[in-house]
């Protein structure tokens, strides 16, 4: 399905996503600096341990920079931590530079970190990232925005704190502001408990108006949900 402004693609596994994805990152990260925003999650983690073996010359690695779209507040050394996750399924592998990486400082006081990065984010990108992963919760939540803090969708900041709504757990990132003014928006969804809210969000049904994902719209940029068979199941 192809919309004006996202597209949706269907495979058969992660690695045929791994692949698509390489050849997103391999056809766009043409420019000397090219800046990327990983996300969180089980869909993610499996697709980025795929992309390691993309090595060079598929894609200018030592030309990317690497950021995150949101962080548990926690030690980078963490179970829970985004940045362990993505230095183990992929930062290593490919032997990523340290500075090439600018993770969230999830042991910082929230408050204080979230200022942080806001400079590091604006510094470095002007705010526009070249590509965006995001991941999709069951619950419509995406990066850290959750659908009781839709405010953090809205807000003029750059970066904002967000409480989990299950577990308390505190979080920092980036807002709606950020995130649709991104180039491009890859959503990773993959699994059966996801055609649900997939099918509520794409065709605008349900409680679609409720979950921050619906909303994620670039205003000069491009979404492309990127599922796998049994997350595409109803659509
Ligand atoms: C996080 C992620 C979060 C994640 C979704 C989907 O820090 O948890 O940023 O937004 O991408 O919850 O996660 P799964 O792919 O594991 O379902």
């Amino acid at each position: 399905m192809i919309n004006k402004w996202f597209k949706v693609e269907v495979f058969n596994n992660h690695q045929e996503i791994a692949d698509y994805v390489g050849s997103i990152i391999s056809t766009d990260a043409v420019s000397e600096t090219f800046n990327i925003a990983l996300s969180g999650g089980s869909t993610p983690r499996t697709v980025y341990s795929f992309l390691s073996e993309f090595k060079k010359p598929y894609i200018p690695w030592d030309g990317i920079k690497f950021f995150w779209g949101d962080e548990r507040c926690v030690p980078p050394d963490d179970a829970e931590s985004n940045y362990l996750m993505a230095k183990e399924s992929l930062l290593d592998k490919i032997g990523i530079a340290n500075d090439q990486v600018y993770r969230i400082k999830g042991e910082n006081n929230p408050e204080a970190e979230k200022e942080r990065y806001n400079k590091i984010v604006l510094s470095n990108t002007s705010g526009i990232f070249d590509l965006m992963f995001l991941g999709l919760g069951t619950d419509g939540h995406t990066a850290s925005i959750f659908p009781n803090q839709m405010e953090l969708f809205n807000t003029e900041q750059v970066c904002a704190i967000a409480v989990h709504p299950v577990t308390g757990q505190v979080r920092i990132t980036l807002t709606g502001r950020i995130i649709n003014a991104s180039k491009k928006i890859l959503f990773l969804v993959t699994g059966s408990e996801k055609s649900q809210i997939l099918y509520d969000i794409i065709y605008q049904k349900g409680a679609w108006n409720k979950y921050p994902a619906s909303y994620v719209r670039p205003i000069d940029g491009k979404v492309i949900w990127i599922l796998d068979r049994k997350a595409a199941a109803l659509i």
